[in-house]
């Protein structure tokens, strides 16, 4: 059952085809930014935020080098500040401990300043390639959906269970794009109120 999930998920991103600017890149600093406004936003409020970033601070040494009140207002909007203040830092981090380079080890990247589980495992797919499954909000409802699972995803045997789910269902060719995909289906189709069940690949 959660072998399916693997092809079908694959079939229908290729169909749904969300053209986001952060998609199609590899650069992970780019992804970085793009997963941490993504973290408390909406997709739709991202995408200018991310535009506007990604020129004035195209690189980690352009965002370290940049005063935090500058940073900030940039972020203006977006709302949970601390997200700002944690990226400024992470840039410096990255500036002083890694030559300016992203760290490509999910080790080391989960040790970045407002950099957790699912962000990390979001960053190391998509930018690397890491056989890394992304547990999300949304993932954890697609999942609970799928298999039945009732009991709260974030505790327990439940939580056990999604997280074995999302390992065993992982496109290990293609772990960003499975990522992505199971990240999008949960937010358009499997949705928490009057999910799109006619829509799933999964019915
Ligand atoms: N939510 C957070 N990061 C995402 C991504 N890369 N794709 C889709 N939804 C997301």
């Amino acid at each position: 059952m959660v072998r399916q999930i693997t092809t079908k998920l694959a079939d229908w991103y290729r169909r749904s085809d969300q053209r986001l600017p952060w998609r199609g890149i590899r650069d992970p600093y780019a992804i970085w930014l793009s997963e941490v406004m993504l973290q408390q936003t909406r997709v739709s409020t991202v995408i200018g935020y991310w535009n506007r970033f990604i020129d004035k601070y195209p690189d980690a040494q352009s965002l370290a080098a940049a005063g935090l009140d500058e940073v900030l207002e940039m972020w203006a909007g977006l709302g949970y500040y601390s997200r700002g203040r944690n990226l400024h830092d992470a840039a410096k981090l990255i500036v002083d401990d890694h030559d300016g380079q992203f760290p490509r080890d999910p080790e080391q990247v989960r040790k970045l300043p407002g950099i957790g589980e699912y962000t990390t495992a979001a960053i190391c797919s998509i930018a690397f390639g890491e056989s890394l499954a992304v547990v999300d909000g949304n993932v954890e409802r697609v999942l609970c959906r799928y298999l039945g699972i009732d009991g709260d995803p974030r505790r327990g045997d439940a939580r056990r269970r999604v997280r074995q789910a999302a390992n065993e269902a992982l496109d290990r060719d293609h772990p960003g794009d499975h990522n992505q995909a199971m990240m999008d289906l949960g937010r358009y189709i499997c949705k928490p109120r009057k999910p799109l069940c006619a829509e799933c690949p999964f019915s």
